[in-house]
């Protein structure tokens, strides 16, 4: 009898200095860092410095790195036309799409060396912002803005989905958020990506392979899917109802639950902080008050704690980003983690290849 894992659940692909997920405790490290001291005093660029580097930067370090992706922010004139064709799509498959055309017009795209596939990281993570910035502007209707390079990505972002100056605070929240998503272990479109990597492809087709992955329900296409169950029950007094409905009808509410987590992620409980700084500063308090009721229920129902995808659908939604953003969020946030494992890949690569049980048929002939 094969022994199979479907999911690969528990399975250990290799080793990473990256981060670490402690499902048991709710501890989340990046490179020896906790997610909440990353969060609430560091920067989103300070982080990619960490994953990349293993050390915070320097005020040199910092202000250099920044100043690289604020400026890859300007993006190719075909990658903006591309996103104008794609303006009726989902933002999951424009940006996916710009990806690929921007590895299509890297002329280091085949450059394999260290130096280069770090290069092309700061620039993707970059450009990624830009993309999906752009296309949202595009499909409001909006002019382009001009990049301003000073601007960290937070401020950046804000500013282009928001089309004004933002409000500090606004701002360093989304930073956090960046933060929060920036990397998790092996999760599936990092082990996408890892997957691509280990048969030596390029760093652009292993991001383009992630953000295939990333879009999926089960995975960060749950945040918008979070807010549009959130806006359907409408009132704290009906989450009850609504949680008892789905479980009876087996249907997974979106925002719970985790392969690793048996507790409450930690990104949750950031965001979940994050969510109660926000109110008096335009948030509506009854999101926060209806989604701490669903935590409750499906606590004492299901023994299922939330996920990062859920707190983060009220908070952004309380920034005025439209729903079907947010998963592109995780993926100009995440990019910055799929990165590092593509380097961390290739520096001890093993060609991944499992196998499947047959269970078809054996012994058709095409002869009569
Ligand atoms: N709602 C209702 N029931 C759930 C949920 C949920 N969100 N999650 C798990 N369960 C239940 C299952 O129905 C099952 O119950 P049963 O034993 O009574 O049949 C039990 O919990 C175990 O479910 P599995 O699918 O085996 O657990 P798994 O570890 O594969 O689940 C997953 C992980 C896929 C994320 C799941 O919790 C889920 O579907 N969540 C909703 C989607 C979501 O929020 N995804 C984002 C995850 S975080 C991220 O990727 C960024």
């Amino acid at each position: 009898m094969v022994e199979m894992n479907q999911g690969l659940e528990g399975i250990h692909i290799g080793e990473s200095k990256l981060s670490s997920v402690d499902g048991q405790k709710g501890e989340l490290i990046y490179r020896g860092y906790t997610i909440e001291d990353l969060a609430l005093n560091r920067t989103f660029e300070d982080t990619v410095f960490l994953l990349f580097f293993g050390v915070l930067p320097d005020a040199d370090e910092r202000e250099t790195l920044r100043e690289q992706i604020a400026l890859s922010r300007t993006l190719p004139p075909a990658v903006v036309a591309a996103l104008e064709a794609c303006k009726d799509a989902h933002p999951m498959d424009a940006i996916r799409t710009a990806v690929s055309l921007l590895g299509g017009i890297d002329s280091a795209s085949e450059d394999d060396s260290v130096e280069a596939n770090r290069a092309k990281s700061f620039r993707l993570i970059g450009q990624l912002g830009a993309a999906v910035a752009t296309f949202h502007r595009i499909r409001e209707g909006l002019p382009p803005l001009d990049n301003n390079p000073n601007d960290d990505m937070a401020r950046y972002f804000m500013r282009s989905i928001r089309d004004e100056e933002p409000d500090d605070h606004f701002v360093r929240v989304f930073d956090a958020c960046l933060t929060l998503h920036a990397d998790h272990g092996c999760n599936a479109s990092t082990f996408s990506a890892r997957v691509t990597t280990s048969t030596m492809s390029d760093l652009h087709s292993a991001v383009v392979s992630a953000i295939g992955t990333l879009k999926g329900a089960l995975h960060g296409g749950a945040n918008s899917r979070v807010m549009e169950m959130l806006l359907t029950i409408g009132s704290e007094d009906e989450a009850e109802a609504f949680v008892d409905d789905a479980l009876a009808h087996k249907r997974r509410i979106m925002g719970f639950g985790h392969r690793v987590y048996k507790v409450f992620d930690p990104r949750a409980k950031v965001l979940r902080e994050l969510s109660v700084g926000m109110i008096g500063r335009g948030a509506d308090e009854k999101w926060l008050r209806m989604s701490d009721r669903m935590v409750e229920v499906m606590k004492a129902k299901k023994d299922i704690d939330p996920n990062v995808d859920f707190y983060s659908a009220s908070l952004y939604y309380s920034m005025g980003i439209p729903l079907d953003i947010y998963t592109p969020i995780f993926a100009m946030s995440r990019v910055s983690g799929w990165c590092a494992h593509i380097l961390e890949q290739k520096a001890s690569n093993r060609l991944m290849r499992p196998r499947l049980v047959y269970t078809g048929p054996r012994d058709l002939t095409t002869k009569a």
